[in-house]
């Protein structure tokens, strides 16, 4: 079965650099939904080779969680959670599905995904295509409690006023709230008009009172602990921008910092790719490790260790991961490095890393 998996299903997933980039995900969330099918036992032979094995030096703990080890699989890829039986036995310490907004919606039009090969990287204006919060709910409570810490990215619907968001976020969050164990607030997709106003001063303000009212009395009424939330920002900050927002993030007990989301920016991108460059949307993959890292490395200098990172942004490579994790992340996540380096990336860093600790 792991032999079946690996020379069929493998070169399938992740990295179908032919086909038309949407399609390819599309096919590939197909194919890990029909994984997720298969009985347990059956479904963990066919994972064999990309598991990762329990080891006390990969487990972490943040924000009261326990993770298994500190790779992630970052939001969009699985935007509606449908694959996350097969994703957990791919490897990953953890999963954050979403984003998701209260309303389902189509997301811009087609095409949205482009791929630049020679920058290995990807510029996206998918614009929150999502099938709603209360079809995110059914699906995770189909297979609740997963083995490994399901985080849930919200956003807002496309059509919501900036001045209503924020009563819109608690109301996607109250739809899923059982079924998550950290919340992640997206306010850095570069896609829905508006969306990053929520990273300033009296925006941001608004929006954790209210999200860190919800998650109290939701503990409440639901009794569970409060459930611990992060914020997804982006990499276009400015210097001074970051540090207003981690002064609220503070003031406001945020679990953490998802550093970063895809960027306007076009540095980096191979000449060959040039006439990509100017497809809007956000860039993802090789031409934003540096910028993603150093925001990393700057939000841990200015909280001193204090607020928990999850770096994410470029992590192609083994050594990507790991400097992201020496730049201050205790967590980190991956997506584009899946498109170009394939699946066998989470399970490579986690054994660089079991190296590292056996050569201290
Ligand atoms: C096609 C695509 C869709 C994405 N959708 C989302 C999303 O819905 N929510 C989110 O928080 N980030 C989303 N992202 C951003 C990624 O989670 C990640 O922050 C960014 O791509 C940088 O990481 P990477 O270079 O490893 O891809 C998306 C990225 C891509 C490429």
């Amino acid at each position: 079965m792991a032999i079946l998996y690996r020379y069929l299903a493998r070169p399938l997933l992740f990295s179908l650099t032919k086909l038309n980039p949407e399609h390819a995900h599309d096919l590939t969330i197909a194919t890990l939904k029909k994984l997720g099918a298969l009985p347990p036992l059956l479904l963990r032979l066919a994972s064999g080779s990309f598991t990762v094995p329990n080891a006390p030096s990969l487990h972490r703990q943040v924000a009261n969680l326990n993770f298994p080890n500190p790779v992630g699989l970052a939001g969009g890829f699985d935007k509606n959670g449908v694959a996350i039986k097969a994703l957990a036995n791919l490897g990953f310490g953890f999963i954050e599905v979403g984003t998701v907004t209260l309303r389902p919606q189509p997301g811009q039009d087609q095409p949205r995904i482009f791929r630049l090969p020679a920058s290995e990287a990807v510029i996206n204006r998918m614009g929150f295509n999502n099938l709603g919060a209360d079809a995110l709910a059914l699906q995770l409570k189909s297979i609740w409690p997963a083995s490994i810490p399901i985080g849930v990215s919200i956003g807002k619907n496309k059509d919501t006023p900036e001045v209503e968001a924020a009563a819109e976020y608690c109301q996607a969050l109250e739809k899923i709230h059982p079924f998550l164990d950290y919340l992640a607030i997206n306010v850095s997709s570069p896609n829905t008009l508006g969306l990053r106003n929520l990273q300033h001063y009296s925006a941001l303000t608004e929006l954790l009172t209210n999200i860190q009212q919800t998650l109290h009395s939701l503990s409440l009424t639901q009794n569970t602990r409060v459930k611990p939330v992060f914020l997804k920002i982006s990499p276009d900050l400015t210097h001074s921008q970051l540090i207003e927002l981690l002064t609220v993030c503070e003031s406001h007990n945020i679990s953490g910092i998802i550093a970063t989301n895809t960027t306007l920016n076009r540095n980096g991108i191979a000449v060959s790719d040039a006439h990509k460059a100017s497809q809007a949307g956000g860039l993802s993959g090789k031409p934003l490790t540096k910028q993603a890292r150093d925001m990393v490395a700057l939000i841990h200098k200015e909280t001193q260790g204090r607020l928990p990172i999850i770096g994410v942004g470029g992590i192609m490579t083994v050594d990507d991961g790991l400097r992201m994790l020496d730049a201050g992340a205790s967590l980190i996540q991956v997506y584009t490095g899946l498109v170009y380096s394939g699946i066998s990336l989470i399970h490579n860093i986690n054994r660089a890393l079991l190296q590292r600790h056996l050569n201290r």
